[in-house]
């Protein structure tokens, strides 16, 4: 098993999305894949067409087992998903004897191939949980001039819990809301690819299907998978960027 946490303690970056639709692909490629939503927004139960509900809290605070928690939501694809009840999980973890690991040791006795945690913008102990819990962290992040601090902040507490014994697979930057009009955006992306190099993924275009398909609660594969936050640019023959390409890139991390 392998655990992605999606983190920016920044909101609107595209978190949500890029973790609802990353699982998604990974499901279809018959990974048995979890979604976990640590954000009290509760976003991640919309994004399926279902009710928020406090998956989290049951899970950590009544102590219930995942197996009964977890819903399933498509073939190969579990959700544990949150509501506003998922703040009295930091409150039930801040008490704890375990709690630096509480989500952690949750998950380890569990059989999925992937799990994908989706991380409120915050820098609580849930967050912190989250970090812990990872092997790999996924940083989206949209392209102006704070993305590099952005960044480096999420770095920075990566590197605080490290010294604390928890050692990382790796990480990876993920440019959201890509759009090569702007002039903005083509410098950012350069600053931010000769800052991180190698571990910057490829872009996620901006793109207005994006919000129509989690208003209809679908993912982007079922509802627009030919749309150029999928598919990229098509550049001639090439197609640059999109979650497609995204989806290729966390294959490598998971078989690498
Ligand atoms: N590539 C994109 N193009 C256009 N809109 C997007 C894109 N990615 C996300 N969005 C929209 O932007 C908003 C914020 O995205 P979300 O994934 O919820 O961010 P976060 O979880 O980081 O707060 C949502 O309404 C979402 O539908
Ligand atoms: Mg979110």
């Amino acid at each position: 098993m392998i655990v992605f946490a999606f983190a920016n303690q920044k909101g609107g970056v595209g978190k949500t999305t890029s973790a609802v639709t990353l699982a998604d692909g990974l499901a279809r490629l018959n990974r048995r894949t979890l979604l976990v939503d640590l954000d009290p927004q509760g976003h991640l139960a919309l994004s399926f067409g279902l009710e928020k509900s406090p998956g989290l809290y049951r899970l950590v605070c009544l102590d219930e087992p995942l197996v009964e928690v977890a819903q399933s939501v498509r073939p190969n694809l579990d959700l544990v998903a949150g509501d506003k009840q998922t703040e009295k999980v930091k409150r039930q973890i801040t008490l704890s004897d375990f709690r630096e690991t509480i989500l952690r040791d949750l998950l380890t006795e569990s059989d999925y191939d992937v799990v994908l945690l989706d991380m409120a913008p915050s820098l609580d102990v849930l967050h912190i949980n989250g970090l812990i819990a990872a092997d790999w962290v996924v940083i989206p992040t949209r392209l102006d001039a704070l993305a590099v601090d952005g960044v480096k902040e999420i770095l920075t507490t990566m590197a605080e819990i490290q010294r604390n014994g928890h050692s990382y697979r790796g990480y990876s930057i993920l440019p959201t809301f890509f759009d090569r009009t702007t002039r903005e955006t083509l410098i950012q992306f350069e600053e931010i690819t000769r800052v991180f190099g190698s571990n910057v993924w490829p872009p996620v275009p901006q793109d207005t299907r994006v919000r129509e398909t989690a208003a209809y609660g679908q993912t982007l594969w079922e509802y627009s998978p030919d749309s150029s936050s999928v598919e990229g640019f098509v550049d001639g023959r090439q197609h640059l960027g999109g979650y497609r390409q995204v989806l290729g890139k966390m294959l490598e991390v998971i078989d690498g």
